[in-house]
């Protein structure tokens, strides 16, 4: 009987979405080749699925990757690398800047006997002095949620090299379009794709690029834990990747423009974006991220928590809401969202404060949201 998707040779033009959770064996010599690793065969969706296994080779190659694993959400895809390569004893080097919800998960690590020291990105360079025998990890975002702080990845590839250390960079921020941390020396690359790899607020899922050494380790955890992303989201994710390069230019060009604008206007304070020359990261940012510095930015709206909530309530056209890397233009107060599970006194301990901002910049034309930003200010 012909293949019913590729009569006469015709191949579909998207890959199609394989709802089949499990699959009729063609023989016990092809279940044995699949179960041995000697072909790309699918068994069961847990193990693999084929429109997922799709996105994964295209994540690996934007990411410059040899192979790369894609699950249900980032927190998932972070999670799975914690769990993959770190035992009771073993220390973990994390940084204060980095998306909140690690701190709930280091809790969990810490009750499985991982050792933590928490940095501040500001001060990654004196990293070394925090680095034991035990040390077998260092997890950071650059640039990071939600102040956008450079770190110097290259540097610190250096120092996990001389440790043997394994150093795993979230490049949600920065999007491959930017930066490739693997290029500069990082083990893995993770990401919310939930983020600007899917860009419409429709999917969640998560990705972890690098050797296929890894990937091997990281399919065997991944398979225990069940966190295979479904294939409706894969083929959405698909889609979202074959704009988002387009998409990660004009975010990053319409964040240029508006971080400028911001700087220059009497009601903000503290405009952290990559891009700008006088940002502390802007040395850094410009040796490790090519072709612009993304789309997030970060800033102090007047002087008080209500100063931010009375200009975000003034928008008409960017959206009050989480998440980032949207087509949408996306504002929230961290203090009050993303970092909002953490100890009230740990949220303003590494720059955040009350009336700071987080600026996700989506792609409609600039004019219409500097106006926004203009009148909501006013
Ligand atoms: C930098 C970064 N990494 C990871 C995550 C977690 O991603 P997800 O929401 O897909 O679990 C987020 C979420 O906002 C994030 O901003």
């Amino acid at each position: 009987m012909p293949d019913p998707l590729t009569p006469y040779g015709n191949k579909p033009m998207v890959t199609p979405i394989v709802n089949a959770v499990n699959y009729r064996y063609a023989s016990f010599d092809v279940l044995r080749r699949i179960t041995n690793g000697e072909v790309d065969g699918y068994t069961y969706h847990r193990d693999d699925n084929p429109t997922v296994r799709e996105v994964e080779k295209k994540i690996a190659i934007m990411e410059k990757a040899e192979d790369c694993i894609v699950c249900t959400s980032g927190m998932a895809a972070c999670t799975l690398v914690y769990l993959t390569y770190l035992k009771a004893g073993d220390h973990l080097i994390l940084f204060h800047d980095i998306y909140g919800a690690h701190y709930k998960v280091s809790l969990a690590l810490e009750r499985f006997g991982v050792k933590i020291t928490w940095i501040n990105a500001d001060e990654s360079q004196t990293i070394e002095q925090y680095i034991t025998p035990e040390t077998r990890m260092i997890f950071c975002e650059t640039p990071s949620n939600p102040l956008c702080k450079v770190i110097d990845i290259r540097a610190l590839s250096i120092l996990s090299r001389k440790y043997g250390i394994k150093l795993v960079v979230d490049n949600t921020f920065a999007t491959p379009y930017h930066q490739n941390p693997l290029d500069l020396g990082a083990d893995l690359v993770v990401h919310s794709a939930t983020k600007a790899l899917g860009g419409h607020n429709d999917l969640m899922a998560g990705a972890i690029a690098g050797s296929k050494e890894d990937y091997d380790k990281l399919w065997f955890s991944r398979q225990a834990f069940g966190t295979t992303l479904d294939a409706y989201s894969a083929s959405l994710l698909e889609r979202g990747l074959k704009t988002f390069s387009l998409r990660a230019e004009r975010m990053s060009e319409n964040a240029h423009i508006i971080a400028t604008y911001l700087s220059q206007h009497p009601a903000i304070t503290n405009v952290r974006y990559p891009g700008l020359a006088s940002d502390k990261g802007n040395k850094i940012a410009s040796s490790q991220m090519v072709k612009g510095y993304g789309g997030m930015m970060a800033f102090d709206v007047g002087k008080s928590i209500d100063d931010a909530r009375k200009f975000i309530g003034n928008l008409k056209v960017i959206h009050h809401a989480v998440s980032l890397g949207a087509t949408e233009s996306l504002i929230c107060v961290p203090y009050l969202t993303t970092m909002l599970y953490m100890p009230p006194e740990r949220r303003t301990s590494f720059g955040v404060k009350e009336n700071t901002v987080r600026f996700s910049v989506g792609i409609e034309p600039v004019e219409t949201i500097v106006d926004d930003l203009e009148q909501g200010l006013h």
